[in-house]
């Protein structure tokens, strides 16, 4: 095939998690993007209405941001091996130690959410290193921590590997997935489900893994004092908290971080996406003192070419100085909007829809059978773009979004609704 062809066809690409029979309604191209807005390729504007993968909280094509990565790009300091210190990233370790809940914690960066969630189990398990039975990572029902393979680096020949074996022994069993709460009964069987497995297994398990707020697994809210009871739990049995911060961190649910809204206090803490606002790929996890002080006497093995890259830091400060409390309060403001509407809609179409939920702007709308396709379709030919999974349809749009945005693509959606809620009932 000519090289034209083939650009044409896109048939050179493997799409990462693309379904060739759902997937067809995603062969526009794109061409640019603005604000909350990409272009397709006659300059159409198409609403991003799930910041690509919750990724661009700050809009596309932030001129500050911009700026900072030019500034970095003519300094001539585009790489240099992550061991060694530059005042950028040092500059970043420093806000990013600034907005946790540490005073004295460190931070250690990654390429992405996957291997910031790898490195976070990396310093569990290695916290754990004198009791190797301690070993399993508790994980909810449905949630997405990263699409990498963990055993990258065992495969590796590399003699330091060896230290790591047995950070890739511990179970994977299904038995250790922690069902997902629910606001009917105030989380209350999910913790008692918990509390029960930890009680009985405690000597086994390092670490739990709970998102910041529940993103991919279907926006499940945390009913109050749930994230707090969990952590307690966890703490009185001596297992570690990590929180993926990777989609809830950096304002998306109206908060610096997910876990705020129940005063969290966790061990680890990871991120990646907003932490760029997807400019240049980034991951990091900040961890507390108590395992920071691991690797005072010991070496750190592990860590990628990549880390911290300098593109990546000038775009992460940037961002952090945008990431401010008006930016929060709008976001608080537009979740109210969202909140309003989705519920509507959940009433108004009872045949179609199962349920809606989410905080901040972090929601979706579950939907009965395969409906979620014609809906996502039919939204993209009214020219916004949103991301599904299983049956649920994301409602994310970038944090700047205005209210007039806002509420403009909230009534397209309720309007795509209707049509098929009509074409169920009266076909
Ligand atoms: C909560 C969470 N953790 C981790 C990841 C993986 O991040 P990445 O794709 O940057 O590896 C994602 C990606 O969507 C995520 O939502």
């Amino acid at each position: 095939m000519s090289i034209r062809n083939a650009i044409r066809h896109g048939s050179k690409t493997l799409r990462p998690w693309f379904n060739t029979k759902t997937g067809t309604s995603l062969d526009f191209r794109i061409k640019a993007a603005n604000g909350c807005y990409i272009y397709d390729k006659n300059n159409q504007p198409i609403m991003d209405f799930t910041s690509g993968l919750m990724v661009t909280n700050l809009g596309h094509n932030n001129q500050y941001i911009n700026n900072h990565m030019k500034a970095t790009i003519k300094s001539g300091l585009t790489y240099f091996p992550p061991s060694v210190l530059t005042d950028s990233r040092e500059l970043l370790s420093e806000k990013l130690i600034n907005i946790s809940p540490y005073t004295n914690g460190k931070v250690f960066y990654t390429s992405g959410g996957a291997d910031a969630n790898e490195a976070a189990i990396y310093f569990a398990k290695h916290h754990f290193k004198d009791t190797p039975t301690k070993s399993r990572i508790l994980r909810f029902d449905k949630s997405f921590h990263g699409g990498s393979t963990y055993i990258s680096s065992y495969l590796g020949g590399d003699a330091r590997r060896n230290e790591k074996l047995n950070h890739y022994s511990f179970e994977l069993n299904t038995d250790i997935m922690m069902p997902n709460p629910s606001m009917s009964d105030n989380g209350k069987s999910s913790i008692e489900k918990i509390e029960h497995l930890i009680h009985n297994e405690h000597e086994s398990i390092a670490a739990i893994l709970i998102e910041g707020s529940s993103g991919t697994a279907g926006c499940y809210v945390y009913p109050p004092g749930y994230y707090t009871k969990l952590e307690t739990i966890a703490k009185t049995h001596n297992i570690l908290v990590i929180v993926d911060e990777v989609m809830s961190g950096f304002g998306r649910t109206g908060k610096m971080f997910g876990f705020e809204h129940s005063n969290g206090n966790p061990d680890i803490i990871t991120m990646a996406k907003g932490i760029t606002n997807g400019c240049v790929p980034m991951g990091a996890a900040i961890i507390s003192e108590k395992i920071s002080n691991d690797f005072k006497e010991d070496i750190v093995n592990n860590g990628l070419t990549y880390s911290g890259h300098p593109l990546a830091c000038a775009a992460a400060n940037a961002c952090l100085d945008l990431y401010d409390n008006k930016l929060l309060n709008h976001v608080q403001s537009n979740s109210k909007n969202i909140k309003r509407r989705l519920n509507y809609i959940k009433i108004s179409y009872p045949e179609l829809v199962k349920d809606v939920r989410g905080i901040g702007q972090l929601y979706c709308i579950e939907f009965n059978d395969n409906n979620v396709y014609y809906i996502h379709k039919a939204l993209l030919k009214k020219g916004v773009y949103t991301f599904f999974r299983d049956n649920n349809l994301y409602i994310a749009p970038p944090l700047v979004i205005s209210e007039r945005e806002l509420l403009i693509t909230l009534e397209k959606l309720d309007q795509v609704c209707f049509n098929i809620w009509n074409a169920i009932n009266y076909q």
